[in-house]
C-alpha cells in the first residue's frame, strides 16, 4: 500500500534525489510553516522555491498553492514549507507526513513547526505564543497515527519512543531567545492536541481537552512530529494562540477561522524573529 500513495522510502530517495540536484542548498534545518505563518519563508536569503505541484512524489495540494522553499537564516541552511496538508483536507495521515521523511533524506537534522491553535488554558491570552512541550494525538487513539503500516527500518524502529519527543534543549534555547527578545509577557510552555477537524470543538470537548491536560487545541503539527522522531530528527515546536476556545454555555463567542488569520498577522512578524533567532542558535554536530 506505501508505494502507491507515494511515501515509500524508494519514493522519498526520488523526490530528495530531484532536490538534490536542483539546488546546492543542503539544509539542516526543516521547517513548517502554520496558517497565516507562512512569512517565515519570504525572510529566508538567496531563496530557491519549488512549487510543490512540480515536485516528484509530492502530496499536491487542493485548492491553494503550496512551495518548498529553501534558503538560509545567517549561516544557517533551511528548507521551509509553505502550505502544509491537513487531516481534514482527506489526504491519509502517511501523506500529511511524507514531507517529514523528505526533511531527513535531504539531511535536516532539526525540525521546526508553527502552527495556529485555540487556547483551552484558562491563564493563555489571544497572541500568547506557546512552546509545544508534549502532546496528546487523539486521531492516534483512534487508529489514526501517521506511523500505522508497514515499518521500514531504513527510517526507524517499529515502536518508537514519544517521552522525549521535543527537544528540552530547543525548549531553554527558545526561552531564553524569547526572554532576550522581550517576549517573556506572552510566551509559555505548554501540551498540544491534536484533533481531525475541520469542526472546531463543542463545549464538551473543550472542557474534556482541558481535564486530559491540554493546554491548547488545533488539527496539526502532532502527525509531523511523530514521524520526524521516527526518524530520528530534533523536534521544536510553536503554536500561536489566535483565539480562545468556547468553554461556557452562556458564552456568545463563536471560534472562527477570520480571527485565527487575524491573530496570526498581529504576532507573525514576532514569530518570525522567534523562529528566526532560534535557528541562528541550533548547535548542530
Ligand atoms: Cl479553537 N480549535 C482547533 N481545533 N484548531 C484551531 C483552533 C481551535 N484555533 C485555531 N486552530
Amino acid at each position: 500500500p506505501e508505494s502507491s500513495t507515494g511515501c515509500s522510502f524508494e519514493d522519498c530517495q526520488d523526490t530528495a534525489d530531484w532536490l538534490l540536484s536542483q539546488t546546492a542548498v543542503r539544509p539542516l534545518v526543516g521547517i513548517v510553516c502554520g496558517s497565516g505563518l507562512g512569512g517565515l519563508a519570504d525572510v529566508l536569503k538567496d531563496q530557491e522555491a519549488f512549487n510543490y505541484k512540480d515536485i516528484p512524489n509530492f502530496p499536491q495540494m487542493h485548492g491553494h498553492a503550496g512551495r518548498l522553499v529553501f534558503g538560509t537564516f545567517k549561516d544557517r541552511t533551511c528548507v521551509c514549507m509553505q502550505g502544509r496538508f491537513h487531516l481534514y483536507e482527506g489526504y491519509p495521515v502517511q501523506k500529511i507526513t511524507m514531507p517529514m521523511r523528505l526533511f531527513k533524506l535531504l539531511g535536516v537534522e532539526t525540525v521546526i513547526l508553527t502552527n495556529a491553535a485555540g487556547g483551552l488554558n484558562q491563564d493563555y491570552e489571544v497572541g500568547d505564543i506557546m512552546i509545544i512541550k508534549d502532546h496528546l494525538n487523539i486521531p492516534g487513539f483512534a487508529g489514526n497515527n501517521p506511523l500505522v503500516g508497514p515499518n521500514d527500518e531504513r527510517f526507524g524502529v517499529r515502536f518508537p519512543c514519544m517521552s522525549d519527543a521535543y527537544d528540552r534543549e530547543l525548549q531553554q534555547l527558545a526561552l531564553d531567545v524569547g526572554s532576550e527578545l522581550g517576549y517573556s509577557d506572552f510566551l509559555r510552555e505548554g501540551v498540544y492536541c491534536v484533533l481531525g477537524g475541520p469542526s472546531f470543538e463543542t463545549i464538551a470537548e473543550c472542557r474534556m481537552l482541558n481535564k486530559l491536560g491540554a493546554d491548547a487545541v488545533g488539527m496539526s503539527t502532532a502527525h509531523e512530529v511523530i514521524v520526524a522522531r521516527h526518524c530520528g530528527m530534533r523536534v521544536f515546536a510553536l503554536s500561536l494562540i489566535t483565539n480562545k476556545v468556547v468553554s461556557d454555555y452562556n458564552s456568545e463567542k463563536k471560534a472562527n477561522h477570520e480571527e485565527v488569520l487575524q491573530t496570526g498577522k498581529q504576532r507573525a512578524e514576532q514569530m518570525e524573529r522567534l523562529v528566526s533567532t532560534i535557528i541562528t542558535r541550533i548547535g548542530h554536530n
